[in-house]
């Protein structure tokens, strides 16, 4: 490969974000188009008030356990009770209450798409998994530009993927244990790159963390400068005046800073809840923050895709803040190993912090020359998987693919009116 021979030759930051980028751009699946979905309606049945959570869970560094496909496959289907079931689900609000909402789903059997030229034969041979590579995408000159724009991080740790103006999509996991809310959730932040920091005294001569925040008028949005875990990984003692050196050090490397907004609403699907779906779990490491204020960034839209190892590239890409990268949004692509209806396994180089990235693809819109980027899926971690059954693990990176059905319950949480929801 050109590009990173180059890369090899002249070790420099923006080199290597160009070949990012160049990366980016090359993985396209030129002659294959967006299928067209006829989704399900998923509808509210009723909105009942529960108790206020706990907020007593704690971020997990590693999900394990998981039910894999081939464990999957020796479950019953599930059935439209159930399916309800799973995508019922949970609004914790920014004052601490919380509501249930039931739901109906119709229209499951009716759910078609028309192929959009997704052929099953392989004309190009698969992408070797040991070429892949993470990039730091450092320069704000790109990360600010979309698509790595979309990319924001979670206060809890975690990273995540606008897919509205003003709604988020991450990992379930990243608020929500299976058993209660994560501590940070109740002050759940969302962090945006920012494109300008303030020159020169931005980061310096600010005391201790209380006062580490700068308000603008508006307090739904605060500025930050980036901080490495903002409030997420617990708050380890001590940590103050590393912190302030990092703060100052990034707004001197130009490495990207945050723009923090607060999270209004918070929806994760009771699927992911135990008890509720034994053995389907992972399926459900899925949930959406509205934001109190639409950050003005572009988002990405949503897309359902049959297979992703049937295109020819078959490559998924995303981006996030991985924790060994502190300050630096990391995009990596790579091909998708094993996949299910509900689950993409796969070997992308990953570390924690980039759990409930947007996992993308780009393919054309039917009819026209250009190529759209679609969030495909999320980006759930690292995950020991029970691959056959008799207790064998084998460990992949596990992301949960928008199904059309998923794609509707999304679409509905982010309209609230599914109507608005009809194909993908
Ligand atoms: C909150 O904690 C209390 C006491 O530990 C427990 O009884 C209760 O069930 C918990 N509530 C929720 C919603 O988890
Ligand atoms: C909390 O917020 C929700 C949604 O904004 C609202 O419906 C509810 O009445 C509020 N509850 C309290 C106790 O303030
Ligand atoms: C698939 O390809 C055929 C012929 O090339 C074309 O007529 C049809 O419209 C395409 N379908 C979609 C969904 O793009």
């Amino acid at each position: 490969m050109g590009p990173i021979t180059l890369c090899v030759l002249l070790p420099v930051t923006v080199l290597a974000v160009v070949v990012a980028i160049a990366a980016e751009g090359n993985a396209v699946d030129d002659e294959y188009t967006w299928p067209q979905w006829k989704v399900p309606l998923v509808k509210t049945r009723r909105t009942v008030p529960l108790s206020s959570p706990n907020f007593s869970a704690h971020p997990q560094p590693e999900l394990s356990g998981t039910c894999g496909i081939e464990c999957q496959r020796r479950l019953p289907a599930s059935s439209l009770g159930d399916l309800e079931q799973f995508l019922s689900y949970e609004t914790v609000y920014e004052n601490g209450t919380r509501t249930y909402t039931s739901v109906s789903v119709q229209g499951l059997n009716e759910v078609t798409a028309w192929p959009g030229n997704i052929s099953s034969s392989s004309r190009h041979k698969r992408e070797v998994y040991g070429t892949d590579t993470r990039f730091s995408i450092s320069d704000k000159q790109f990360s600010t530009k979309y698509p790595f724009s979309t990319s924001v991080k979670i206060s809890t740790g975690c990273s995540g993927v606008l897919v509205s103006p003003k709604h988020v999509l991450t990992a379930a996991h990243c608020v929500h244990d299976g058993k209660d809310y994560l501590d940070g959730v109740q002050k759940l932040r969302v962090g945006i790159l920012k494109e300008k920091s303030r020159r020169g005294k931005g980061g310096k001569g600010r005391g201790g963390r209380g006062k580490g925040k700068r308000r603008k008028g508006d307090k739904d949005e605060e500025e930050v400068e980036e901080k490495e875990d903002n409030g997420g990984k617990g708050d380890r003692k001590g940590k103050g005046k590393g912190r302030k050196s990092r703060s100052r050090r990034s707004a001197e490397s130009g490495k990207p800073s945050f723009r923090w907004t607060g999270v209004k609403k918070t929806q994760v699907p009771k699927g992911w809840f135990k008890g509720v779906s034994d053995g389907l779990a992972a399926d459900y490491d899925y949930a959406v923050l509205e934001l109190k204020k639409a950050p003005k960034v572009k988002h990405m839209d949503l897309g359902v895709i049959p297979s992703v190892k049937k295109l020819p590239a078959g490559r998924i890409h995303f981006s996030g803040f991985d924790d060994d990268r502190p300050g630096n949004l990391v995009y990596r692509f790579c091909s998708v190993s094993e996949e299910s209806n509900d689950l993409l396994y796969q070997y992308c180089d990953a570390k924690p912090g980039s759990s409930g990235s947007g996992i993308y693809i780009r393919l054309k819109e039917p009819g026209k020359k250009k190529w759209t980027r679609k969030i495909i899926g999320v980006f759930s971690g690292h995950q020991w998987v029970d691959v056959n059954g008799n207790g064998m693990q084998q460990d992949y990176n596990v992301a949960v693919r928008i199904t059309p059905l998923k794609y509707a319950q999304i679409c509905y949480w982010v309209h609230g009116d599914s109507s608005e929801c009809q194909v993908a």
